[in-house]
């Protein structure tokens, strides 16, 4: 898709350089984060309104090579630079860093200079205002020209810039929500100085993006793996609202998915649902229970099911025959795990373990690459896609494989999904899945067997674990506190509905030290 306004993020390595991008993206400009070594020429080729330099974990006067080109502060293009990105720009052009006496970290007080008062930057930003700092070094003297716009406490130079060169630093972070002008600080650094007009809307994305795409296939012919879940449900109506019927989706239900979704998954993109697709479901669960019979070790589990997936797939493709284009669900945050500018490679850790390179497509389309996850449901929600589908939580690709500890077996499948269904319903009826932020609950299958007693008879039988965890982007997670009166009313419903369970079992368990997922 063609951008018409861009504002490149450039990456020094700091924790918050997604988030500078999303607020730039909050503001309807699109921004794209590049690693610090991309080169001049390639950074001034994409011509960018304007730049931001990242806060970053190195001290610049101790770096012993540059890795990019410092003529970029001479481009004529507006810089902001963040923390380590301003004190890099003072360093660049003959200011001073060293360490300062107190680090700074966390909510501070700043200050306005009277620079301040004629600084496009900080026009209609409070004279005094809480920022948040986290930093160890601190600029001693700004580079000649340059003016002091704004001090705290521990940081007498904690803002400053030449409106001549387009050149603004900030020692703060303005991307992050407690730097309470975070968001007037940006928008003034998009429309007062790089003059953005702020052309990133949701709605254009679809309408560019559809537009782009029939250009892209013409009369060709595009594959496109459903799995039902938010991107690859997007990326398949977004494509299909493109190309029609030369789009078909293949959709491979494994036996491990939860309770009823290969049939709610067949609902809405199926013949019956509103979308005029191309649509095969292939139902191998059979095929991936033979497979994984007598498996117990977790990633083993995982290599088989991605393998066999990619088979069924493969077998699919060649059955549909002559396809140019496979589709894949590739959101923004998976483009930079994988490494910038490597758009054509498929993902060693795909979902389900890789998608078939060796099926002969020319190419792959990835048209959700440059948004992240809340930028994907928005668009689902401009293509109609139901809100429940819209809202999933990420379920893993080996799907329940991968929630029964030891060997898969049908029968423990089904106990795994009717123990789960009753758990996701409970939580939903009582509001908590939204109340508490949930980033993913479920229910699992230890291997374990246990006594118990039911009427007069003594059982023998499975125990259940619930899981449910406060993630934003799971990497790390914490333990839901679900309320006790809910976590027995569902023990007690798993036990009493579910054959082949006497006993419901709660994790509480943080990741680290543990994971997400159990196995
Ligand atoms: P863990 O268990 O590593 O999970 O804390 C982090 C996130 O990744 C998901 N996950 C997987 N997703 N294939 C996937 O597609 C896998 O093999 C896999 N293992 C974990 C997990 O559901 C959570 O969202």
């Amino acid at each position: 898709m063609e951008q018409k306004e861009l504002i490149l993020v450039m990456d020094f390595g700091g924790q918050y350089n997604q988030l500078i991008a999303r607020r730039v993206r909050d503001q309807h400009v699109y921004a794209e984060v590049i690693p610090s070594t991309t080169p001049l020429q390639s950074v001034l080729a994409r011509h960018p309104k304007g730049i931001i330099f990242t806060g970053g974990p190195n001290s610049v006067y101790k770096e012993d090579s540059l890795t990019y080109d410092p003529a970029i502060l001479s481009a004529g293009i507006p810089i902001l630079g963040i923390c380590y990105g301003s004190q890099l720009m003072a360093h660049l052009l003959g200011g001073r860093v060293a360490t300062a006496p107190v680090s700074e970290y966390g909510h501070t007080e700043l200050k306005l200079s009277e620079a301040a008062a004629s600084s496009k930057l900080f026009r209609d930003v409070a004279g005094v205002s809480t920022v948040w700092m986290s930093h160890t070094d601190r600029i001693e003297s700004v580079p000649e020209g340059f003016a002091v716009t704004a001090s705290t406490d521990n940081c007498p130079i904690a803002a400053f810039e030449s409106e001549e060169r387009k050149l603004y630093a900030v020692q703060f972070h303005p991307e992050v929500m407690h730097t309470v002008e975070g968001p007037k600080i940006f928008h003034n650094f998009l429309f007062d100085i790089c003059g953005c007009a702020g052309d990133w809307r949701m709605d254009t994305f679809v309408e560019d993006t559809v537009k782009a795409i029939r250009e892209k296939v013409g009369s060709g012919r595009a594959l496109c793996a459903l799995s039902g879940g938010v991107d690859s449900s997007v990326a398949a109506v977004l494509m299909s609202k493109a190309i029609g019927k030369q789009l078909t989706c293949v959709f491979v239900d494994h036996g491990l998915l939860r309770k009823d979704e290969g049939d709610e998954v067949a609902a809405v993109f199926g013949p019956d649902g509103p979308y005029d697709l191309n649509f095969v479901r292939v139902n191998a669960a059979d095929l991936f229970y033979s497979k994984l019979a007598g498996v117990t070790e977790p990633e083993k589990k995982r290599k088989i099911i991605g393998e066999e997936f990619i088979r069924v797939f493969e077998q699919e493709a060649k059955k549909i025959g002559a396809v140019d284009y496979l589709v894949q669900g590739t959101i923004y945050p998976d483009v930079i795990e994988s490494g910038l500018g490597k758009s054509a490679t498929i993902k060693s850790h795909h979902n389900v373990g890789g998608l078939p390179d060796y099926v002969d497509f020319k190419e792959i389309i990835e048209p959700l690459r440059m948004l992240f996850k809340d930028e994907v449901r928005q668009v689902g929600r401009e293509l109609g896609i139901p809100e429940k589908f819209v809202m999933r939580q990420p379920f893993p690709g080996p799907g329940l494989g991968i929630r029964i500890i030891g060997e898969v077996t049908p029968e423990k499948v089904k106990i795994v999904q009717e123990a789960d269904a009753i758990y996701r319903e409970e939580l939903e009826a009582a509001g908590i899945q939204r109340s508490a932020n949930l980033g993913q609950y479920f229910a699992a299958l230890t291997n374990m067997r246990s006594v118990g007693v039911m009427g007069d008879f003594r059982t023998y039988d499975y125990a259940v674990v619930l899981r449910a965890v406060c993630t934003a982007d799971f990497m790390t997670a914490d333990c839901a506190q679900i309320p006790w009166d809910v976590l027995t009313k569902i023990a007690n419903r798993i036990v009493n509905e579910v054959h082949g369970v006497n006993r419901v079992l709660y994790d509480c368990t943080s990741k680290p030290p543990a994971t997400i997922e159990l196995e």
